[in-house]
């Protein structure tokens, strides 16, 4: 059994309090850094030999040992005990091991390091790999909202505003305009990876190290393009981790504005989708229930990674510089926001690729609510009627109809022509939904014509995104 062992300690006359002890640990879930930990402790190596520090017969050791203990990490033959402070304390105790490099040899390592350095060298490290992933998986869900506008063709539905009937739209119009924020917050996850890359690795504590160790070599061997301009700021700002979070909350919280439209799509009264069963999920009382829990889970995370968010913000707005161990509260919640995305995400991709769109449904309701209004006010507009007056001529029409318990393309020619002598029979041309969304052709429009492109522009932004 190996011993407890403290990465600090020289100058104290007694051991911790146990209740500091359990305060201060984090092993419990920064030990998901250990791999990149050693990676971090490789590069290291190689410059304190560059810099003569470590022989080369050491040098080969210490790797030989870095590796075996980097195996053992990956298998589960070495974990964490419950004494160790942190991952920096875990992998120290491993590496001093005979097993591994032994006292003498593992002892060399920390030369000119600082876990100040080291641990905001590693959150970029894990960050990057987790924005892959999840740009992976959230890759997934606009592809399989590309898909479903493409199956919708030219169906339309109703649009909204205030909840309200609006103007008629193409179902696939609705559908992209889910996609789009997706397709930005991808984006904004390429974004971040450039304005990240940089190493903060050979900070040190705070101000550098007087041991001509090379930052820029320890940069390359980690995959960072830059090392940090600033030692200071490279130990101790955590904006690179807040922005990672936004990034995330915001893909939540366009999720969440789906799934709000899946759960009022899905009820009896609107009747516009079916879900999958294999993304539904039943009631213990109620026989008949079918509940679309995907679509509740994402917008109740949505509040989750919000807190997240929030509480990492609060945690950063007073410190003082340099490193202060608050900073150590800036993991959970980033990794909190991206475990939950990990499982949220392909959950909802499931739910949307399967879920069944009820068309003739959608399309029979699409000019309900007089929704064709508008089209009947530019319509008078074209004739050379000021907008003003063609808005309450319109609005006339709608209040008639209204009265009457019918649609505004029910009214006759005559009705149309006692509210106004402008309104002609040819009004009739824009009466029909499909005319509505097909003169709405500028560009952006939910015209047909346009909104094929969109769904090839998306496409090509994809693949590139992907690439
Ligand atoms: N566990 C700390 C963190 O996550 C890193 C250790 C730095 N600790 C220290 N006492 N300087 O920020």
């Amino acid at each position: 059994m190996s011993e407890k062992i403290a990465l600090w300690g020289g100058r104290f006359q007694g051991a911790p309090a146990e209740a500091l002890a359990a305060l201060s640990v984090s092993t419990h879930f920064d030990w998901r850094l250990a791999d990149y930990d050693l990676q971090g402790s490789l590069a290291h190596a190689k410059a304190l030999h560059e810099a003569k520090l470590l022989t080369d017969n050491e040098y080969l050791a210490l790797t030989a040992a870095l590796e075996h203990l980097r195996q053992d990490v990956a298998s589960g033959a070495f974990t964490y005990s419950p004494e160790d402070e942190d991952v920096h304390t875990a992998l120290e105790r491993g590496l001093l091991e005979d097993k591994y490099a032994g006292a003498e040899l593992g002892g060399k390592l920390r030369a000119g390091r600082s876990r100040n350095d080291q641990i905001a060298t590693l959150i970029r490290m894990y960050l990057r790999d987790a924005a892959s992933h999840l740009g992976k998986q959230l890759m997934n869900l606009a592809h399989a909202l590309i898909n479903q506008a493409e199956a919708a063709e030219n169906h339309l539905m109703p649009g909204r505003t205030h909840m309200q009937h609006a103007q008629p739209v193409l179902v696939a119009h609705q559908l992209m305009a889910h996609c789009w924020p997706q397709i930005r917050n991808l984006e904004r996850l390429a974004d971040w990876r450039k304005r990240n890359d940089a190493s903060p690795y050979g900070g040190g504590a705070l101000a550098g190290n007087t041991l001509g160790l090379d930052p820029e070599l320890v940069a390359r061997e980690l995959g960072f393009a830059n090392v940090c301009q600033n030692s200071i700021d490279g130990t101790a700002s955590r904006d690179g981790v807040a922005e990672f979070l936004y990034i995330l909350t915001q893909i939540a919280v366009d999720m969440s504005r789906l799934a709000e439209e899946i759960i009022i799509w899905n009820t009896a009264e609107f009747d516009y989708v079916t879900l999958d069963d294999a993304y539904s999920t039943g009631s213990s009382i109620m026989p008949q229930k079918k509940n679309p829990d995907v679509a509740e889970l994402a917008r109740g995370k949505a509040g989750r990674l919000i807190g997240d968010l929030t509480g990492l913000l609060a945690m950063l707005k007073g410190l003082p510089l340099a490193y202060d161990r608050d900073l150590q509260e800036d993991k959970e919640p980033v990794f909190d926001a991206i475990d939950t995305l990990e499982v949220l995400l392909p959950a909802m991709t499931g739910m949307v690729e399967t879920m069944r769109l009820h068309y003739d449904r959608m399309e029979a309701l699409s000019t309900a609510g007089f929704s064709l209004a508008t089209d009947v006010a530019e319509w008078l507009v074209k004739q050379g009627m000021p907008f003003r007056r063609a808005h309450e001529v319109s609005g006339a029409c709608v209040a008639l109809a209204e009265s009457r318990g019918c649609g505004l393309e029910d009214l006759s020619d005559a009705d149309f022509a006692g509210v106004n002598p402008a309104l002609t029979s040819e009004v009739r041309d824009v009466l029909s939904a499909s005319s509505a969304v097909s003169a709405r052709r500028g560009a952006g429009g939910t015209a047909p014509v346009r909104v094929a492109e969109q769904i090839s522009a998306a496409r090509v932004r994809l693949e590139w995104l992907g690439a």
